[in-house]
């Protein structure tokens, strides 16, 4: 005798954007782009300068309105007062330049802890929680009461990392993380993020213009040509057999033989 055929109902995506579209003005950045993330995994945007990458960025995490389409968060419209601060606390951000993302008149305990009070989730044990975020990004024996001035960039950004899991989001959105960083750090932090992806469970939606960064840790890759999004799929794929003349191009403009040194793999920090 057959069992009962239990039919799982297939997990509804973390992240979905429907029909995008953002002008400034006369200008359109976004036009009808659509999105969908899985959770624990990664999606990559990538595009040439002004494509609109940002702009996308800022628009999926709230920062900016859009002018039409949807978000839906755990199949759940992202709509209203209540829904939306739910899903800001789920949607941790790190953004490009860990100079200008930092007040410099706060220690960075300070700075990690903010999203902490944002949400009014700073309660007794909060030195300890800051503490052990900072562990999380490599930031062992640091002084949580020193200012940002003393660190270097790599150190900066992660502090800003260990900000952006303050809440303990489900979702990072991460606008070209290791662009402003030499590239002797860009690895390092690349490994701390995929270190953090696989011990937290963590879906990223990546921005990067370096198709190099793109391969290695992207599940789904989109292309974006002035806001629109002329070509999507798997990183290999995308970069194996390229459809669209554009992302030829943005591949053939990456170096012929990838330098040693650049790739991933040596162990986090130094
Ligand atoms: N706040 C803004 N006001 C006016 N135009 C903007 C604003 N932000 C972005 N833009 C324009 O939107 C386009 C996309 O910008 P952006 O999203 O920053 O691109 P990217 O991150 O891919 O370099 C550009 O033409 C840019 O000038
Ligand atoms: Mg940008």
């Amino acid at each position: 005798m057959k069992g009962a055929i239990h039919v799982i109902p297939p997990e509804p995506p973390l992240l979905e954007a429907s029909g995008i579209t953002k002008r400034f003005g006369g200008h359109t950045a976004l036009e009808a782009v659509d999105l969908r993330i899985q959770p624990g995994r990664t999606v990559s945007i990538v595009g040439e300068s002004g494509s609109g990458k940002s702009t996308l960025a800022r628009v999926l995490i709230g920062l900016e309105r859009a002018d039409a389409g949807s978000v839906r968060f755990r199949g759940e419209p992202v709509r209203g007062r209540r829904t939306r601060q739910r899903f800001r606390r789920s949607v941790g951000m790190v953004f490009q330049d860990p100079y200008e993302s930092i007040d410099p008149r706060l220690t960075i305990g300070e700075v990690v802890a903010e999203p902490l009070h944002a949400h009014g989730l700073y309660r007794g044990g909060g030195r300890e929680q800051v503490r052990h975020l900072l562990d999380s990004v490599g930031m062992e024996g640091v002084d949580q009461d020193a200012y940002p001035h003393r660190f270097s960039g790599g150190q900066r950004q992660r502090v800003c990392i260990a900000r952006a899991l303050a809440t303990d989001p489900e979702l990072v959105v991460c606008d070209e993380p290791t662009s402003a960083l030499d590239v002797s750090v860009q690895a390092q932090i690349l490994n701390l993020l995929l270190d953090l992806q696989r011990r937290r469970g963590l879906a990223y939606l990546f921005i990067t213009h370096d198709l190099d960064v793109v391969r290695r840790i992207s599940d789904e890759v989109n292309v974006l040509l002035r806001g629109t999004v002329v070509e999507r799929g798997s990183a290999e794929q995308i970069t194996r057999d390229p459809q669209h003349a554009y992302t030829q191009r943005l591949l053939g403009a990456v170096p012929a033989a990838s330098p040693r040194e650049r790739r991933i793999g040596a162990p986090p920090r130094s």
